[in-house]
């Protein structure tokens, strides 16, 4: 094999090897961001792409889309137990169970929707 064709094999592995590992991260972080509703319970009030008693997940990404705060906002929201209203009832928003990392993981995964 020459040595020209060798170094474009090597290269070309390297870019699959990137590919992939960018992949399973963003694949991982989903997991994760669903993991993080079930621990919060957070399917008893939302849905990706219906309304329950809380907007659809994909409502809000839309609502918040192209807004510069919108990650610190939800990530307020998730994490200072706002008020909010259940059928005309006032009560206060669930926290996000997890740390920091996973709370703003759990954001990033509900703006793309
Ligand atoms: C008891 C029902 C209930 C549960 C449980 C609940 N939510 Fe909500 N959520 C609501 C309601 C109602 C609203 C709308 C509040 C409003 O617009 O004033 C809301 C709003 C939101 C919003 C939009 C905030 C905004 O600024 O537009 C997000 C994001 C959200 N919830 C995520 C979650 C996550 C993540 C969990 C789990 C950790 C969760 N919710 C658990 C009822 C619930």
């Amino acid at each position: 094999m020459s040595q020209v064709t060798l170094s474009t094999l090597l290269r070309s592995l390297l870019v699959v090897g990137l590919t992939c590992g960018a992949l399973s991260v963003q694949a991982q972080d989903v997991a994760a961001a669903e993991a993080a509703i079930k621990a919060g319970k957070c399917s008893k009030c939302h849905a990706v792409d219906k309304e329950k008693t809380g907007p659809a997940y994909k409502k809000v990404a839309e609502k918040y889309k192209g807004k510069a705060d919108a990650e610190a906002k939800l990530f307020t929201h998730l994490t200072t137990a706002p008020k909010i209203k259940v059928d005309g009832e006032e009560e206060q928003h669930v926290k996000a169970k997890g740390d920091e990392a996973d709370t703003k993981n759990l954001v990033k995964y509900i703006l793309t929707r």
